[in-house]
């Protein structure tokens, strides 16, 4: 985004930092490669005068600005700066908002090529290009700290060992983890597999954007396989799953809630092609739900949703489609709501005859499945049950007979 940012000359650019040890040095290199190679930087302090970045500007192509603006007005650094062909890029190493007026560039991130300069001494030539994409979406920083991490673990450097070393760092931002995609046991769900089957390799290889799918809402009663449908999608495309805990990002401090979700999804995009799982969203983004944050983080949601331009498929589930706001599943923002059931008489047989062959081939006793559709009386009173009730009656049956 900053590279775009600085070939098209925009007078007010505004980059967010989580890497002041380098950020200059990547805005410098950026600029330089787009044969801007006069580059100042302004560091304001207590004794600058106010009015010393807008005489400073002039003799640059780019000024970098490490501090705030508050000082100055709009109109000012914007005349300083188009009337000189100047882009001047406030770096924002907090928490800041894009001011009005500023082209949000975004998170900086390092170059592909910085990154190459780097390994080159590291990797041998013909894992460069495998390791450099491994380490694709971080900053200087990071691709620093974990190319350390893991050479001092694995005695060398290798894409597979970088993706392992990436894991702990998702699992450092608030309210996001990586989710294991690994089911020992899965009855497929019909709607479900044609789903993937449809939109496997769109997902994986659409150059067209509009064909790459953006997500799908599941929507059931407990214990029906939302959460595990999550899993398995993402296991069927063969891509990482992150769970978003849309709870977790919440917070007393005026603001952060927002600044957190803006990281969390900056990471997710770092990961794609991956599976976002939102889990429960009724929970957070229930329609009666009206504070201020909630309401925020709920546009700032829907705005990423519609316009994410990465291959990151969005898996929300609920218990109750009715509490959550429609606009957080119409079409645009994702592809389908799917309902998952519970499970019918006769689908419980092939359910309990599939998960009973899968006990027997770990060496267990295991009981018939008409032993089992006995046990199931809830069938006396209601016409589906859930796969999670079903499988818990198997589960003591095998306790009982095995130990
Ligand atoms: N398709 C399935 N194949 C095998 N087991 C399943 C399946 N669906 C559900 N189960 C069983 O039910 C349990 C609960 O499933 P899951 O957590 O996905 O339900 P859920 O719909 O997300 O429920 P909740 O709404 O309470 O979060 C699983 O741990 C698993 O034992
Ligand atoms: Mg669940």
């Amino acid at each position: 985004m900053l590279t775009l940012a600085l070939h098209s000359r925009l007078p007010l650019v505004w980059v967010t930092s989580t890497d002041p040890l380098n950020d200059t040095e990547v805005i410098r290199y950026l600029a330089e490669t787009e044969g801007l190679n006069e580059i100042g930087i302004s560091i304001p302090t207590d004794k600058d005068p106010k009015n010393s970045l807008l005489t400073d500007i002039l003799d640059y192509d780019v000024m970098i600005h490490l501090g705030s603006i508050e000082n100055y007005s709009l109109r000012d650094l914007y005349d300083a700066a188009d009337s000189h062909q100047v882009t001047l890029v406030v770096v924002n190493r907090g928490d800041a908002i894009c001011p009005a007026g500023f082209f949000d560039a975004g998170h900086l991130k390092a170059p592909s090529a910085m990154m190459r300069e780097f390994l080159q001494s590291l990797v041998p030539d013909s894992y460069l290009s495998e390791v450099t994409d491994a380490l694709k979406g971080l900053d200087m920083k990071d691709v620093q700290q974990v190319t350390q991490l893991t050479s001092a673990r694995d005695g060398s450097l290798t894409a597979r060992g970088i993706m392992s070393t990436r894991k702990i760092f998702i699992n450092s931002i608030q309210g996001l983890s990586l989710e294991s995609t690994n089911i020992p046991f899965y009855n497929p769900h019909e709607k479900l597999e044609k789903w993937i089957a449809l939109n496997k390799k769109p997902f994986l290889y659409s150059q067209i954007p509009s064909l790459v799918p953006k997500g799908i809402l599941m929507n059931g009663d407990a214990g029906t396989g939302k959460s595990l449908g999550a899993k398995h999608i993402a296991d069927s495309l063969g891509v990482s799953l992150l769970r978003l805990d849309l709870g977790a990002l919440m917070s007393k401090w005026l603001g952060e809630a927002e600044s957190n979700m803006t990281r969390a999804l900056a990471m997710v995009e770092e990961c794609s092609p991956c599976v976002l799982l939102l889990d429960e969203v009724e929970k957070v983004f229930s329609s009666s739900e009206d504070s201020g944050s909630t309401t925020r983080m709920m546009g700032q949601l829907l705005w990423w949703l519609q316009e994410k331009p990465s291959r990151v498929l969005v898996v929300m589930t609920t218990n109750d489609q009715d509490k959550i706001p429609p606009e957080l599943y119409r079409k645009g923002r994702i592809d389908t709501t799917m309902t998952i059931e519970g499970l019918t008489k006769k689908e419980a047989t092939d359910f309990f005859s599939s998960l009973l062959g899968w006990y027997k081939d770990q060496g267990l006793k295991v009981p018939t499945v008409g032993r089992m559709l006995t046990l199931a009386t809830t069938y006396n009173n209601v016409k589906t049950v859930s796969p999670a009730d079903l499988t818990q009656l198997v589960e003591d049956e095998l306790k009982t007979l095995n130990f």
